[in-house]
C-alpha cells in the first residue's frame, strides 16, 4: 500500500518529493510506504486502510485532499469517540471548522442512537484580527453551510462565535468526549479552563495541534494548566495530544 497525502510547512516542494521518493526507493518494504500529513514511516499495518466502514466514510464526508490527508488523525479520534461513547455527558468540537471531522465521528460511532448532543464551536470567520490564521473556507457563509451539512443531525449544535465567550450560547453539564482544535493558546487555554472541570471519569481530550512544533505555544500554555488538573498528555506521532481523565 502506498500512500501519498498532503504534507505542511514545506519550502521546496520539488526537492521535498525528490526526497520522499528517495526514501521509498530505499527501503526494504516499498509496498508499504506511507507519507502524508508530516508522517513519513514503512512497514506499518495501517489498519485503518482495512477499516472498510471507516474508509467509506471518510470518502463520503471528504470535500478536499485535506480530508483525506489527515486520516490517521481522524482515525485516532474515531477510537477515542467510540470509547467515550459509552460514558455519561455529551460531545464537544472547538475549532469546527466545515465540520468535516465531526461528520465523520458522528456517523462512524452511530452518535445519533445515544442521546448525546455533539457541540460545535467556531468563529467560521476570519477578520484578519484573530490570534488563529484564516482557514481557505472562513467567510460570512460558512456557519450557514455547516448548519445545513447538519440538518438531519438534530443532535448536532452549531455554535458561531468567539471561544470561550460563545459557551455561553450552549454548553454541556458532562462531557465525555472532547477535541480541541483552534490553531492557538489564548483561547484554547480558556476553553479548557470551562471544559476539564466538565469531563467525567474516563473522558477523553484530543489536543489536535498539541505535538506540532510550530503551534509549540499551545503546549507550552496547556502544559502546566493541565498538570493543576493532574492531567498529563500524551503526544502522538499525528501531532495530536491525547488526556484521558481518570
Ligand atoms: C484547524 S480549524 C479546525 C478544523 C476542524 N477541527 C476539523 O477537524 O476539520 C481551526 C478553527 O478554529 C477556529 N477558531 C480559532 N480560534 C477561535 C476562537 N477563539 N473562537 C472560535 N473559533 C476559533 C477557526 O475559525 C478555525 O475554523
Amino acid at each position: 500500500m502506498i500512500v501519498n497525502g498532503d504534507n505542511f510547512n514545506i519550502i521546496n516542494p520539488a526537492l521535498f518529493k525528490h526526497s520522499v521518493e528517495g526514501i521509498r526507493q530505499s527501503i526494504a518494504t516499498p509496498d508499504s510506504f506511507y507519507c502524508s500529513d508530516n508522517v513519513i514511516c514503512w512497514n506499518r499495518n495501517l489498519s485503518f486502510m482495512s477499516d472498510e466502514s471507516f474508509m467509506e466514510i471518510m470518502r463520503r464526508n471528504a470535500t478536499s485532499n485535506v480530508e483525506m490527508t489527515i486520516i490517521w488523525r481522524t482515525y485516532i479520534l474515531c477510537h477515542f469517540a467510540k470509547l467515550a461513547r459509552r460514558l455519561p455527558g455529551d460531545f464537544v468540537e472547538v475549532g469546527a471548522y466545515k465540520g468535516n471531522t465531526a461528520n465523520v465521528i458522528a456517523d462512524k460511532i452511530d452518535l445519533a442512537s445515544t442521546g448525546k448532543q455533539y457541540y460545535l464551536y467556531d468563529a467560521f470567520e476570519h477578520t484578519g484580527t484573530e490570534v488563529n490564521h484564516a482557514m481557505p473556507e472562513h467567510s460570512s457563509e460558512l456557519y450557514t453551510k455547516v448548519k445545513e451539512r447538519f440538518s438531519e443531525y438534530p443532535f448536532v449544535k452549531v455554535i458561531k462565535g468567539y471561544v470561550p465567550e460563545s459557551f455561553e450560547q450552549g454548553f454541556p453539564e458532562q462531557i465525555a468526549f472532547a477535541h480541541i482544535d483552534l490553531n492557538q493558546a489564548p483561547a484554547e487555554v480558556e476553553a479548557l479552563k470551562r471544559i476539564v472541570p466538565r469531563m467525567v471519569s474516563g473522558s477523553v481530550l484530543v489536543l489536535d495541534d498539541y505535538g506540532w512544533w510550530c503551534y509549540r505555544a499551545q503546549k507550552e500554555a496547556e502544559d502546566p494548566l493541565l498538570a493543576e488538573f493532574g492531567l498529563d498528555v500524551l503526544e502522538l506521532p499525528t501531532g495530536q495530544g491525547i488526556v484521558i481523565k481518570p
